[in-house]
């Protein structure tokens, strides 16, 4: 046997070896968490939307719970804390959601009564957005108020479940009044005495234009409620970001209840491996 024959052969084997390893890699699959969670998905009319947001089609585990859309309807809705909403916009470089509540769209008179809240893990308010008291179930005005004094102020009529009653809606905390007018306190002991209390977000420079328009009315309220207010969101962004950074996908494992990271070959709970190496892999896709 001619001994200079062995390096060539040898040095085949190795390849075939390698090949037979880590073929399956390059030839078959790449990993399918990653191949469907490197998919933006539309939503309504909405487009381009990513993780940590999921549904119509796009897998739970691409997401992060609490951020599921529904996508029926033209306009995308999210349910929060058992209030629901549409969506606005989504920017995904400030995380900001721009969201209006579906049932104060066209009324101020829901069936339900629920506040605006949010779970604190996941959301924040952003900085323009102020709060608005809406009183419900409330004995009738005791003097007609001023205008001139009310601008933060005024009443409403509902008609839920069959019964008319009266309303009021003040776009500033209670307390906050007290301090700004001599009919406050009659304000005050008005408020006081309503049955029911909801507190929504809205955004402060539409209710700014709402508080200096001529009469603060409540189809005024409606309209600035409709325009929506922006909720910062946390779904484990510095997480997701060193995975994306590593070349992974952000998502969720449902079985941990965990964040993580899609890479081509499997997931991995925070970031993608890098490869081990380069050179050796390169040369193989030549070989390939
Ligand atoms: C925002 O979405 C666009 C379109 O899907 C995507 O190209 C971009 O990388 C995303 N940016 C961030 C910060 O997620
Ligand atoms: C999704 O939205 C549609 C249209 O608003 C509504 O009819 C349906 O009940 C919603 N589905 C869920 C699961 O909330
Ligand atoms: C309307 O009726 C439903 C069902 O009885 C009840 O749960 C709800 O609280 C009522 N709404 C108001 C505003 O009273
Ligand atoms: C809304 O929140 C306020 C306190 O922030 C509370 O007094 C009120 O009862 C809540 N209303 C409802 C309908 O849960
Ligand atoms: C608001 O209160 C005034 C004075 O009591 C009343 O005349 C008016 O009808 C009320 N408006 C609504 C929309 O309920
Ligand atoms: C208004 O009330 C909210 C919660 O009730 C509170 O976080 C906020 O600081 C209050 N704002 C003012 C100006 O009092
Ligand atoms: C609030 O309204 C202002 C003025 O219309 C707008 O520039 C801003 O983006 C709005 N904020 C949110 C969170 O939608
Ligand atoms: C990821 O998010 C969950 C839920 O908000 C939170 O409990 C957890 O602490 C976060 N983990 C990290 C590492 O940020």
């Amino acid at each position: 046997m001619n001994p200079l024959h062995l390096p060539g052969s040898f040095f085949f084997f190795i390849i075939i070896t390698f090949v037979l390893i880590h073929a399956p890699k390059f030839a078959s699959s790449v990993d399918e968490g990653y191949v469907n969670c490197n998919r933006a998905f539309a939503c309504g009319n909405i487009e381009n939307i990513g993780y940590p947001f999921w549904g119509s089609g796009r897998p739970d585990y691409c997401g992060f719970p609490g951020f599921e859309l529904n996508c029926s309807d033209s306009m995308p809705e999210i349910t929060i804390m058992s209030a629901t909403y549409h969506v606005l916009g989504i920017n995904n470089e400030t995380r900001v959601l721009t969201v209006a509540r579906t049932d104060y769209l066209d009324n101020l008179c829901p069936t339900f009564l629920i506040n605006t809240t949010r779970n604190p893990d996941l959301f924040e308010f952003t900085s323009d957005t102020q709060v608005i008291n809406l009183y419900y179930h409330c004995p009738p005005p005791p003097t007609p108020i001023p205008n001139e004094e009310t601008e933060f102020f005024s009443n409403f009529t509902c008609n839920i479940n069959t019964t008319t009653l009266s309303g009021y809606f003040l776009t500033r905390n209670l307390s906050e009044l007290a301090d700004l007018a001599s009919i406050a306190t009659e304000i005050s002991a008005s408020l006081r005495s309503c049955d029911d209390l909801v507190v929504l977000a809205a955004n402060q420079s539409e209710i700014q234009s709402v508080e200096t328009s001529q009469n603060l009315r409540w189809e005024n309220l409606i309209e600035a409620l409709a325009k929506g207010f922006g909720l910062q969101w946390n779904a484990n962004n510095s997480l997701c970001g060193r995975c994306r950074s590593s070349g992974g996908q952000c998502g969720y494992n449902t079985v941990s209840n965990k964040f993580s990271c899609y890479c081509t070959d499997r997931p991995y709970d925070t970031v993608c491996p890098t490869p081990t190496d380069p050179t050796l892999e390169s040369l193989l896709v030549f070989l390939l």
